[in-house]
């Protein structure tokens, strides 16, 4: 018998940090593959602070889980049974192959990807993180040649791909993220015009020093008093994309809504929310054009991978404490 290690949503983090407790580690034997399915072998795995969201099960827009489900995560891996005709052995696929060894799917949860050098970015910067960079920018933050795009969580997997993005459409960009590290690698590699250390710098003093009242575009990954400070500073018919606020995650007590959100009436401001897969319907092209940008050397990006199966949960708190460079993953031994 073929085991299938599994790690289980154990608990509901609300209103705090992961702890070990939350998984719980099982051994199961490797399922018998239906018909018009397919036995995947999982080997990376992609990590995104939603799943943290996902275990607290406080609504939204994915289905609620179950204590005792095999945690939910995408992934990649290779065909090793197929009941399917559209699949065969050795086929590359990713798909929602949650964290354990081996995934049984049907092959219509499945999608064939190039077995390239480009394979681990299809759960980066070709998957949904470069996905929602691209729809949340160019839909809700709808940039114009010479625009100032400033975006929060800029060094992380989603940031880094909005400022360059940002950047073919015409944009000065700034960056805000936590380190010198970060932040030199944000305009030393991934071109952001200026970057601001909000572990070690006066985010609002900073704006104000770079985009006094000039922010055309806001892309907030972060949320609370960034986003604050950032409002404080918004041009005139100015953008604010919502994307995330993983400045909330771990908290319990809420806090007030930021107090400078009345500078959208005076300026006749915009702030929307969006999720990204709103805009399946136009993934394919947006694919084509994220892969060409990375051809035509336009858009650079970072992989932060980890590796072992035991290690999966501690690599999901690397988003939090902000230990990841570069979109997180984890490679299964
Ligand atoms: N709306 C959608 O459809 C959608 C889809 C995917 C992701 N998202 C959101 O996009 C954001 C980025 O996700 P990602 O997958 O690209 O992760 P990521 O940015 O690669 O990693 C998370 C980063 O957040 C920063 N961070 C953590 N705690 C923070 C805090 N308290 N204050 C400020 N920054 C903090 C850390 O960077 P530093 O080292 O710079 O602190 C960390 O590296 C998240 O808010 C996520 O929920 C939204």
């Amino acid at each position: 018998m073929t085991e299938n290690r599994q790690w289980l949503i154990n608990g509901r983090p609300r209103g705090r940090g992961l702890v070990d407790d939350d998984f719980k580690k099982v051994v199961t034997p490797v399922p018998e593959v239906a018909e018009g399915h397919v036995l995947v072998k999982n080997e990376i795995l992609g990590f995104d602070p939603a799943q943290k969201g996902w275990m607290e099960n406080i609504g939204g827009y994915v289905a609620p889980t179950e204590i005792g489900e095999v945690m939910r995560a995408s992934g990649i891996g290779t065909v090793v049974e197929s009941r399917h005709p559209e699949f065969s052995v050795g086929d590359k696929v990713m798909g929602g192959l949650r964290w354990q060894d081996y995934a049984m799917l049907p092959g219509s949860e499945l999608d064939k990807i190039p077995d390239d050098d480009l394979l681990a970015a299809n759960l980066g910067a070709l998957g949904t993180t470069g996905l929602t960079a691209y729809f949340g920018l160019l839909k809700h933050g709808r940039p114009q040649p010479g625009d100032t795009l400033v975006v929060s969580g800029a060094a992380g997997a989603t940031g880094s791909m909005v400022g360059q993005i940002g950047k073919i459409a015409g944009c000065r960009t700034i960056g805000i993220a936590g380190g010198k590290e970060k932040c030199d690698w944000l305009i030393q590699d991934v071109g952001y015009d200026h970057a601001i250390d909000y572990k070690n710098e006066d985010v609002r003093a900073k704006l104000k020093e770079l985009c006094n009242q000039s922010i055309n575009v806001f892309y907030d990954n972060v949320g609370g008093k960034i986003l604050n400070d950032a409002l404080a500073h918004i041009a005139m018919h100015a953008r604010i994309a919502i994307c995330g606020g993983i400045s909330r995650y771990e908290k319990g007590d809420m806090p007030a809504g930021p107090e400078n959100y009345f500078n959208l009436i005076f300026k006749r401001g915009t702030m929307t929310g969006f999720i990204m897969s709103d805009y399946a319907s136009e993934f394919p092209e947006a694919k084509k054009r994220m892969r060409q940008w990375i051809k035509e050397g336009k858009i650079t990006f970072k992989e932060d991978i980890q590796e072992g199966f035991d290690n999966i949960p501690d690599t999901l708190r690397r988003l939090f404490a902000g230990q990841n460079f570069g979109k997180q993953l984890l490679r299964l031994d």
